[in-house]
């Protein structure tokens, strides 16, 4: 089921479509990008393993208010590709591999998009989101020296809980924030 659109300030949230592979390749295939997402962080490949994720992640949305959205950027001018990146909401995933009921915010952005605000901003509008969902609170969960995501757990507010190994069988630094 595609995520329904979101509007904040500067950006526009969206549903991902077949047409972005361009934009998905050229963003995962990135180390820069893909050595902090996922155990193991694997590159994306070539457009059809794009196309695939697409299908993925649209398959993972079982509603149209919780789910991977792609990030534009219409008030911000002169960035690429478009979109530049995800912001999700979505059920954490155990250790053992099942699906919680704790749900996680998440953001994965093409370096040229760092730097301007864009990762906060949309996980501002998943926060919203999450709230309008009824949920009490939301996670977020970041390998150690991922230093520019906990910078952005700091901006939003959450609090850092450790590192646990307690989410998909890595040690990460996992944080809250209540709604
Ligand atoms: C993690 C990641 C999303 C952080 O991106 P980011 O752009 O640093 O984060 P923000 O959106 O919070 O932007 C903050 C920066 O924008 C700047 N900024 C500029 N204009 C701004 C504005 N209008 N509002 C807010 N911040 C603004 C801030 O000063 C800050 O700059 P600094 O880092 O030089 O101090 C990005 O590094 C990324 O995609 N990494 C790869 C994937 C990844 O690690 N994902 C997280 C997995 S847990």
């Amino acid at each position: 089921m595609p995520v329904t659109p979101l509007r904040t300030e500067r950006l526009l949230l969206r549903a991902w479509e077949d047409s972005d592979a361009d934009a998905v390749l050229d963003i995962y295939s990135r180390e820069d990008v893909y050595r902090w997402l996922g155990n193991p962080p694997t590159p994306c490949p070539d457009l059809d393993a794009a196309r695939a994720r697409i299908a993925r992640w649209n398959a993972l949305s079982t509603s149209a208010r919780e789910g991977l959205w792609a990030v534009e950027t219409p008030g911000i001018s002169g960035i690429s590709p478009q979109p530049c990146g995800t912001a999700l909401l979505v059920p954490l995933t155990t250790s053992s591999g099942e699906k919680s009921d704790t749900r996680e915010i998440g953001w994965h952005f093409h370096p040229d998009a760092w730097g301007f605000g864009i990762a906060t901003e949309s996980a501002r509008a998943l926060i919203g989101q999450a709230r309008a969902n009824g949920l009490g609170e939301v996670h977020a969960v970041v390998y150690p020296d991922n230093v520019r995501s906990l910078a952005v757990c700091d901006r939003l507010g959450m609090t850092r809980l450790g590192v646990t190994d307690q989410w998909y069988g890595v040690e990460l630094v996992d944080h809250v924030l209540a709604l």
